[in-house]
């Protein structure tokens, strides 16, 4: 075997050896080390472990720079390519995109205290127009997002320019957006990796050129499996969509439930992840990823044919329609690549960005006790929306998924082990989060709380938990139809941390 020549000779003279020490060492004459080094003679298997036990280098390496694979690795690869080469794309999809769990600086408690009283009286809007048809809002679907435009009137309010905000239902990401287009910053968590992903792709910012310029590298690398899969069989141009009407039946008739992707689109995705996760650059691989998981929604089988156009999933649930439109998601991507761009293109490049990470509510980690202004939040709400369910579509994809036993959900049709939970586990969750938010909150600290349940008892729980952690209720404002309340809490007079 042949060893990179340089490698061998650097490493022996870093550690003082002289080519006679190193003959000696490994019972060979000088010549042969000379020639080694030379690149003109190649070691057997023995002596390359030798010569790494002598040079205290992994033998692997010296293996892998010489063209071998190191034996059990050959064995793996002899005995099933196929699985092989499976693993080793599993393994580098999964750490494609990571979360952090804790923020990358500590945030300690400020030397200045809420004000004991703001005069916020009459300054929360008693109505608040909110737009869902902004580049902002439309960037990335999410359940239930609430549009930054409502949620900045109440950063205005209990803030000031340079104070932290944080949000531990963060969800797509709102209120960093929210807070970044104020000159605040926020600290967001979530316990969902594809709300994670989510709201650190809209808090990031992103070249919008070289965004671009990554995904043209892209499509030209697809381009042959899409024209595969898109162009019928003599047409000069790919098709936009295909309407299928499906017709299912139970499994009484032995006919398995559909995958979630028709067989064509399930390929088309497979070959543009590779693609993004080819990426070499961080920041563009995410965001590609950022413009595929919303692309790789509309290419499942939810997305419901709408003859006036505008075909889509609903949000909040995994509804396939009976008439669905397979889109061409190619096509789609680059749609959203433009509404990225210029998204991008908007955010610029602001000096201090959202901290993102990744955990329960229930356990704020990293974040330190009184050193946060003001919580604007929007927990899920009894059983309304199962997001580890839903976010399954985004998290299959990015190789993790939502851990559902720690979901603040109440959810009655599985069992414990899987995620199941009563309307009082439910409470317990929002007890020990409305514990963390407190603890976290500056003395006399503030938060807003998004409530969207018509159930009495799910409110019921959710002010028990608030009172338990210390906060008491101070005013409501309806924020539109879809979105019908705000609950605002202020830190209870003498009681636990985030009292005066
Ligand atoms: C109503 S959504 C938030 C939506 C957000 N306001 C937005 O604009 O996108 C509630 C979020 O809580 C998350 N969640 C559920 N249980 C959690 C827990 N124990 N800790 C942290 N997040 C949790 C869900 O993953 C979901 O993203």
């Amino acid at each position: 075997m042949t060893i990179p020549a340089s490698h061998i000779k650097k490493r022996r003279e870093a550690m003082g050896l002289t080519v006679t020490d190193l003959a000696g060492k490994l019972g060979v004459d000088k010549s042969f080390i000379s020639r080694v080094e030379a690149g003109e003679r190649s070691l057997s298997d023995a002596q390359s472990q030798a010569l790494a036990a002598v040079l205290n280098v992994p033998a692997d390496l010296l293996l892998l720079e010489s063209g071998k694979l190191p034996a059990d690795v050959q064995g793996a690869i002899d005995a099933d390519t196929a699985a092989a080469v499976a693993a080793v794309r599993a393994r580098a999809e999964q750490m494609a995109i990571t979360h952090p769990k804790a923020p990358k600086r500590a945030f300690t408690p400020h030397a200045t205290p809420i004000s004991l009283a703001p005069d916020i009286e009459g300054r929360i809007p008693a109505r608040i127009e909110v737009s869902k048809a902004s580049t902002t809002y439309r960037a990335h679907s999410y359940h239930t997002k609430v549009p930054p435009s409502a949620i900045k009137p109440f950063i205005e309010v209990f803030t000031e320019p340079g104070d932290l905000i944080s949000d531990p239902f963060c969800g797509s990401g709102m209120t960093g957006v929210a807070a970044l287009d104020s000159g605040r910053n926020a600290i967001l968590s979530d316990l969902s990796p594809a709300a994670v992903h989510i709201a650190r792709n809209y808090t990031a910012p992103c070249d919008p050129k070289a965004f671009r310029a990554a995904f043209e590298r892209l499509r030209d690398a697809v381009e042959p499996t899409m024209s595969w899969l898109y162009t019928p069989v003599g047409a000069k141009r790919p098709i936009e969509y295909t309407v299928w009407s499906d017709v299912f039946r139970c499994e009484a008739c032995e006919k398995p439930v559909r995958d979630m992707y028709t067989d064509r689109n399930r390929i088309a995705l497979g070959r543009l992840w590779r693609g993004v996760l080819a990426e070499p650059d961080d920041r563009l691989r995410r965001a590609l990823a950022f413009a595929f998981t919303n692309t790789a929604w509309h290419g499942t089988r939810m997305r419901r044919f709408n003859a006036r156009g505008g075909h889509r999933p609903l949000t909040g649930t995994l509804y396939v329609p009976q008439l669905s439109a397979e889109a061409n998601v190619l096509e789609v991507m680059r749609k959203k690549i433009g509404q990225l761009q210029a998204y991008y293109q908007a955010l610029g490049a602001p000096t201090e960005t959202p901290h993102v990470l990744m955990g329960s509510a229930t356990q704020l980690t990293g974040v330190a006790d009184a050193s946060v202004d003001y919580v604007f939040t929007d927990p899920p709400f009894g059983s309304n929306i199962f997001y580890a369910d839903c976010n399954l579509i985004w998290e299959s994809w990015l190789g993790r998924i939502t851990d559902p036993t720690r979901e603040a959900v109440v959810n009655r049709s599985l069992s414990v082990a899987s995620g199941g939970k009563s309307l009082k586990d439910y409470a317990g969750l929002m007890t020990a989060s409305m514990k963390e938010i407190a603890r976290v909150l500056k003395p006399g600290g503030w938060a807003t709380v998004v409530f969207h349940n018509t159930d009495g008892d799910v409110w019921a729980a959710l002010s028990a938990a608030a009172r338990e952690a210390g906060f008491e209720f101070h005013e409501a404002a309806s924020l539109d139809r879809k979105q019908q309340s705000h609950k605002g809490y202020k830190g209870r007079e003498g009681g636990v941390r985030c009292a005066n």
